[in-house]
């Protein structure tokens, strides 16, 4: 499921961050085979890293040996084709297992090591703000320790000493289409008042291995009230989120199902049997 998240593109819907009309950014995948040099940089204004994974003895940051010499000259990369632009680390699992950043939430020092870390990190490599990619918190002590895990980051990043020529790092994260996982809520206060802003992971809302009928899977409204775009947003706001710091974020992949019976018109709520075309069914936009 790498090559899904692998160039997606957010845009903001509202505007006044830093006195910048739009916010139009990409996540980078390092295990996708794109040549960062590829990336038209000119296209956006803000450019993700991902991603940074945690070494679970020391809750440091920690790349793979692989991705060591693309995260360090990224930046520069990037900045060839707009100097302005400004690149974020993001910290995360391409797929995974959260369990060692459930652990990482929970602890004061272990947050402290996280946090120290993640700053000299983006400081050492050019980046201008840092990502929380935990795409998945599931249970309610997650979505709690997430909330304390933000203030305390936050925090950091406003005290962190540094040269008057430079700014502070950004904040963001990455969050589900609606404000719920389960029964579990975000942690809307702690993320309203400590990041920059949210990345809505606006897809994937029917995926083939998941489902045996034909489902759209970014859909922008529902008028029956089915998932969609639409109606997390209202939830976001609905819970007291801010619309101006809600990123939006769009898919640049598909999917492909197997129809049942393969003369049908391929609709939507068509029964399949499965995915078709890859393994996940997904298709990206290359
Ligand atoms: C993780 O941290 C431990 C303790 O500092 C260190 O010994 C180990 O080499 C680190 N692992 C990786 C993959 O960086
Ligand atoms: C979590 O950390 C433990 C201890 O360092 C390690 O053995 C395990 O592989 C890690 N789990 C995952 C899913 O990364
Ligand atoms: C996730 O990793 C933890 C620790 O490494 C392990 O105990 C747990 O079984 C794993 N969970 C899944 C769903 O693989
Ligand atoms: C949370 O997600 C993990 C991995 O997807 C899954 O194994 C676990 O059962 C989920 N827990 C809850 C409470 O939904
Ligand atoms: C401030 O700038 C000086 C000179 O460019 C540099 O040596 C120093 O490391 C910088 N300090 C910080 C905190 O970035
Ligand atoms: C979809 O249908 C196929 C073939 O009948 C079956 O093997 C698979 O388990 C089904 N998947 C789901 C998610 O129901």
């Amino acid at each position: 499921m790498a090559t899904k998240i692998f160039i997606l593109l957010i845009f903001l819907i509202t505007l006044n961050l830093q006195a910048q009309a739009w916010i139009q950014a990409a996540y980078y995948d390092s295990s996708s085979s794109l040549p960062v040099s590829s990336v038209n940089s000119a296209l956006f204004t803000h450019l993700y890293y991902g991603f940074a994974g945690m070494n679970s003895s020391n809750f440091q940051l920690s790349f793979r040996f692989s991705d060591e010499s693309t995260v360090s000259s990224f930046t520069t990369t990037i900045k060839r084709k707009n100097p302005s632009i400004i690149t974020v680390l993001s910290i995360g699992l391409a797929y995974g297992n959260y369990s060692n950043f459930s652990l990482m939430a929970s602890q004061p020092s272990y947050r402290e090591s996280f946090i120290r870390s993640s700053i000299e990190t983006a400081r050492l490599y050019g980046f201008g703000g840092l990502d929380l990619s935990w795409t998945w918190p599931n249970t309610s002590f997650d979505m709690k320790n997430i909330g304390v895990l933000l203030y305390e980051w936050r925090a950091a990043i406003n005290s962190e000493p540094r040269n008057s020529s430079e700014p502070r790092l950004l904040l963001t994260i990455s969050v589900h289409y609606k404000p719920i996982i389960g029964a579990n809520s975000f942690p809307v206060e702690s993320i309203k008042t400590n990041i920059d802003w949210a990345n809505i992971i606006a897809f994937d809302y029917h995926v083939p291995l998941k489902e045996n009928v034909t489902g759209n899977h970014a859909a922008l409204y529902d008028p029956s009230g089915h998932v969609s775009t639409d109606s997390g947003i209202e939830e976001w706001l609905r819970r007291g989120f801010l619309a101006s710091k809600l990123v939006l974020g769009l898919p640049y992949h598909g999917y492909g199902w197997k129809l049942v019976n393969k003369n049908d018109y391929p609709n939507i709520g068509e029964p399949a049997s499965g995915p078709a075309q890859s393994v996940d069914g997904s298709m990206g936009y290359k």
